[in-house]
């Protein structure tokens, strides 16, 4: 039997945890933060993390004779690697064009996604699978270890399928997203192309996918012809998670909590009577503030679903259309400076969050037991991911132990 790889990760600066051992439920407290910390990995797995004043005598004095790997860290802060929930990273095409139209006053609609469908049915799995690389690479380099992948730019059985195949290569959050928006060829006849989803499609793509997800909005799919699709994927054991009230409020939060969804994702514009439901419920709220920054449209009030009791994630929701970043950093920044976030709940809503966005425990947490998955700033403390927008300070990132950027 191979001995087990042990690494001993020490100089820690200030090390968020996010590990309810450490952490209290709310404020600053919620990030479990240990200063001057060490870590221990095994195997690609947290085995020990605190104050390296009180690293275990056993562990150290097991270190002393295998001759661990030491990591000097050299007084960094370290935070869990970032969660993002939900990308669209597979696609061809981009819509430069139509963001310039934007910023000159055009409004963002669903429409847009079909330009979108033209360009990935054209493109070949090898030019899909190059970019898709690119942005992987992208991900890691800005501290991303955990990723969801949707498809939703194909729209036939066949470019569906292949989409959640291509992103399977990469992470195993894949997600069925064929009712993105009713394309072009079932314009005539929309529930047709629901039927096909339900039936068809959904066959060939269920076993390369983790989730169902449908666009509940005007311009995409009514919450009747969502509840259909989502249940029908549910059926099949793919989890539930949907996007709505992204460009008004509507019936799609209510719809979420009753399907016991993952999370719902955009929240943009919420009644009162639908945060009341989500802090109900286990539904967690996804907020993608790249979208508000890139359509000009007001930003979530992450400050009233917090104060609700609501749990939040922060993701980027990386596309050509609507958000066409995949920069965590970004992403926390605005919501610091935008949706009235502190930075201590805009980290923990990038990691943990992103983890109960993902229904996942092994991630988005340093705590004995959790895949050791994390990100070495280039910064004394957490503060400066939002203090410091757009500089990029992850200095270096780390997957199951093992050093990706
Ligand atoms: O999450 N809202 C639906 N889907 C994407 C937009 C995709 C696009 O415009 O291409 C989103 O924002
Ligand atoms: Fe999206």
């Amino acid at each position: 039997m191979l001995a087990p790889a042990t690494t001993l990760f020490t100089g820690i600066g200030q090390l968020v945890t996010n590990d309810p051992a450490f952490a209290a439920s709310a404020g600053v407290e919620r990030l479990g933060i240990v200063d001057h910390a060490a870590m221990l990995v095994v195997d690609g797995v947290v085995q020990w993390a605190g104050a390296a004043s009180s690293l275990p005598v056993a562990d150290a004095a097991a270190l002393a004779v295998s001759d661990a790997d030491v990591v000097d860290l050299a007084g960094a802060a370290v935070i869990p690697g970032f969660v993002d929930s939900h990308t669209h990273l597979v696609f061809g095409g981009d819509r430069a064009a139509e963001f310039e139209a934007r910023m000159s006053g055009q409004a963002y609609s669903a429409g847009g996604i079909r330009s979108t469908v033209a360009a990935t049915r054209a493109a070949t799995d090898a030019e899909l699978t190059a970019r898709l690389d690119t942005f992987v690479a992208e991900l890691h380099a800005q501290g991303t270890t955990t990723f969801e992948i949707k498809s939703g730019y194909g729209l036939t059985v066949d470019d569906e399928a292949r989409l959640l195949a291509i992103a399977r290569r990469v992470t195993e959050d894949t997600t069925f997203l064929g009712a993105h928006v009713v394309p072009a060829e079932f314009a005539a006849d929309p529930d047709a192309y629901v039927d096909l989803v339900v039936g068809e499609m959904l066959d060939a793509c269920a076993p390369h996918a983790r989730w169902i997800d449908t666009f509940c909005e005007t311009g995409a799919f009514t919450p009747e012809q969502s509840r259909r699709i989502l249940k029908a994927g549910a059926a099949r054991g793919l989890g539930v998670r949907l996007h709505a009230s992204q460009l008004a409020p509507g019936a799609g939060i209510r719809l979420a909590v009753d399907l016991d969804a993952a999370s719902v994702d955009h929240c943009t514009y919420l009644t009162d009577d639908d945060i009341v439901a989500l802090a109900g419920s286990s539904t967690v709220a996804t907020l993608l503030p790249g979208v508000e920054f890139s359509t000009r449209q007001p930003y979530p009030d992450a400050r009233r679903l917090i104060d609700a009791g609501v749990t939040v994630a922060l993701a980027s929701d990386c596309n050509p259309g609507s958000s066409f970043t995949s920069s965590m950093p970004f992403c926390i920044a605005v919501a610091v400076r935008d949706m009235g976030m502190t930075p201590a709940e805009a980290v923990w809503s990038a990691t943990a969050g992103g983890a109960a966005a993902l229904r996942r425990t092994d991630v988005g947490h340093l705590a004995p037991g959790a895949r050791a998955d994390f990100v070495a700033l280039r910064a004394p403390g957490y503060v400066h991911l939002a203090y410091r927008p757009g500089v990029p300070l992850a200095a270096g990132v780390w997957r199951a132990g093992a050093r990706l950027a």
